[in-house]
């Protein structure tokens, strides 16, 4: 998704600028462009592909200046070239603008404007916004002012900054739906769509809010409404390690990211489980503990990735807590008038904390007054700040666009989360305890299937030219069954389908023959018979077939072609190792099929547009 960097300072702004769009690159992007202020002229240099293609292009082109911003672009409106990519400039070539979000009445707003005489050269909406702001500078000759009166007419989403070759001692930057991040250093001032494109230059960061902008000068910092209203923030301090937004010597973010499991997942856990007692604590929800155990039912709201992690969490609360879990799309859950009442707790589950359909699903929530809680990896993320109260994953920067890390956190402060209440209802002491126990050998049970990759490459390398799979789970490993197929499909564009092993027979076996492969997640458990029964039928039919297996269980590999074992644990945490191999089946595949695994195609890390 797009990205926003700004400087304002005492230093050549344009390396910084560079620096900063390099750890956006994550995010997705399609083009990139920087815009600097020199000697109150306006320099913009912008272009398709990569930072550094940009970056090799400002070797022969210097864009001298202390005042910049920059920006990676996802196309949204209009192809990804060097037209469409911010920054946009006005008429006069002063004024430049940077976007993230989309301007829904732009093509409205475009219409007066060219007939006032404005000459459009993009067919963004972004581009509208910056000829609107130069409509009203034109006017009162004031550019506070003018982007003022500019956002009151727009409708949509918005982070933006905006520099003018008139003010060359100011940046300015607003937010109405999509973050911003505004970083205070020594006689310098970073802005940032997200802190990891500010890290490493200062620790002070404060957060716009919606409706917010904010009047940075080389020597102050000024937040107001965007209706004029002064704004009192706190600065807050951020530890941000950079070794852990650089690769670590792995070839992906990806594949970082799949080995980083073992320490992530005892991360999400560390000085949370208290052994003796048999429970975690979790300060971030202890106040809302008794809404949590009274709710006549908890709804849990996320996309992607989270929400196969919330389907897990569904079935591990209405298991040992009793409580009746309902798992919703946000997109869905934004637009359906849902029913919340006050016997309801909302749970909102975002890695990146600033997915669009997720924080509408959080504001309809309270709009109903609703509780929301959420469960956050992006410390200081929109919706980590707008929910009542929440759990951090503590999984650290995930970078890899398909999410991994993250979603064995998600799993594991679920389970957290339900062994703190099944204790304060019905769970014993003694269940409690093996529980903890088997949270604790997690993270080594990880490492032994991590260090099994050589095998799942080989398996990827003969089965690299396909293009289809199926997966397939029952119980736990439903879930764990789509995001194994989602991480296929979304890396190395093999379609990939998930099923609860059951519904095989109600559709799906019609597109079983040899060339299918089917993996099955037959762990040993009470539906252990009935899915190798599922395995027979594929067998019956000629599908290739994998098996994600418990170790010691010999009898599965006399019936299936590729077998990968993982080692015992109880049903509630086994998706955390059942996904494991199927992080690493998708990654070798997409790897061996030449695809760019930290950069997929169409898909950005943070969806923050609807
Ligand atoms: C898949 C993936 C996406 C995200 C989804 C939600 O690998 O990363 O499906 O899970 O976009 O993102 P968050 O968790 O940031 O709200």
């Amino acid at each position: 998704m797009c990205g926003i960097v700004g400087y304002i300072g005492n230093k050549e702004a344009s390396p910084i600028l560079l620096e900063g769009l390099k750890r956006l690159e994550y995010r997705g992007y399609d083009s990139a462009g920087i815009s600097t202020i020199s000697t109150n002229k306006l320099l913009i240099h912008k272009r398709s592909g990569k930072i550094s293609d940009l970056e090799r292009d400002l070797v022969y082109r210097e864009i001298p200046g202390t005042l910049g911003i920059g920006h990676t672009r996802w196309a949204t409106h209009g192809e990804p070239n060097a037209e469409n990519a911010h920054p946009h400039d006005d008429c006069t070539g002063k004024i430049a603008l940077i976007h993230n979000g989309i301007i829904e009445n732009f093509d409205i707003l475009k219409k007066e404007l060219q007939s006032k005489g404005h000459q459009f050269k993009s067919v963004t909406d972004t581009e509208t916004l910056v000829h609107l702001i130069e409509e009203f500078y034109n006017k009162n000759g004031v550019l506070e002012q003018a982007v003022r009166e500019a956002l009151l007419l727009v409708k949509g989403t918005y982070g933006i900054a905006v520099v003018c070759g008139d003010e060359p001692d100011m940046l300015i930057t607003a937010r109405n739906g999509s973050p911003i991040v505004l970083g205070i250093g020594a006689n310098e001032y970073l802005i940032a769509s997200d802190v990891a494109a500010i890290a490493g230059h200062t620790c002070n960061v404060t957060y716009l809010d919606d409706n917010e902008m904010a009047i940075i000068r080389r020597n102050n910092l000024v937040i107001k409404t965007i209706d004029d209203r002064p704004v009192e923030k706190k600065v807050e301090q951020i530890s941000f390690d950079l070794d852990k937004i650089e690769k670590g010597g792995y070839s992906h973010f990806m594949l970082k990211e799949i080995m980083e499991q073992p320490q992530t997942i005892y991360d999400s856990m560390r000085g949370r489980l208290l052994e003796e007692e048999g429970t975690a604590k979790l300060g971030g929800i202890q106040h809302e503990l008794e809404s949590l155990l009274y709710a006549r039912r908890v709804l849990f709201s996320a996309c992607g990735t989270s929400w196969h992690a919330a389907l897990i969490g569904e079935y591990m609360i209405e298991e040992s807590v009793r409580i009746p879990v309902e798992v919703e799309y946000a997109s869905e859950f934004r637009y359906r008038d849902p029913i919340i009442d006050r016997d309801t707790v909302v749970v909102v589950i975002s890695q990146s904390g600033e997915t669009a359909d997720t924080l509408a699903a959080v504001r309809e929530a309270k709009r109903k007054r609703g509780k929301v809680l959420g469960i956050c990896n992006v410390v200081g993320s929109t919706i980590a700040r707008e929910t009542d109260a929440g759990i951090y994953l503590h999984a650290g920067p995930e970078i890899g666009v398909a999410s991994t890390k993250a979603f064995t956190s998600q799993v594991t402060v679920l389970a957290l989360m339900t062994l703190l209440l099944a204790r304060m209802s019905s769970m014993s002491a003694s269940r409690g305890r093996e529980i903890v126990q088997e949270l604790k050998s997690l993270p080594s049970k990880v490492k032994k299937i991590l260090d099994g990759h050589e095998y799942i490459e080989q398996i990827a390398e003969q089965y690299a030219n396909k293009h289809n799979f199926l997966y397939l789970g029952r119980g736990y490993n439903f879930p764990v069954a789509l995001e194994g197929a989602l991480k296929l499909k979304e890396i190395s564009y093999i379609h990939a389908e998930g099923y609860p092993a059951a519904e095989m027979k109600h559709g799906p076996i019609a597109l079983i023959d040899e060339n299918m492969p089917v993996v099955f997640i037959a762990t040993k458990d009470s539906t252990y018979e009935k899915i190798i029964s599922n395995i027979e039928e594929v067998r019956a039919r000629k599908g290739k077939l994998f098996a994600i297996a418990t170790e010691g269980d010999d009898f599965i590999s006399t019936k299936v072609d590729h077998t990968i074992y993982i080692p015992p644990t109880i049903g509630l945490l086994t998706p955390i190792l059942t996904i494991i191999p199927l992080q690493l089946l998708a990654y070798y595949m997409a790897v061996k099929r030449g695809c760019d695994v930290d950069q997929p195609r169409n898909l950005a890390k943070s969806v923050t547009v609807e």
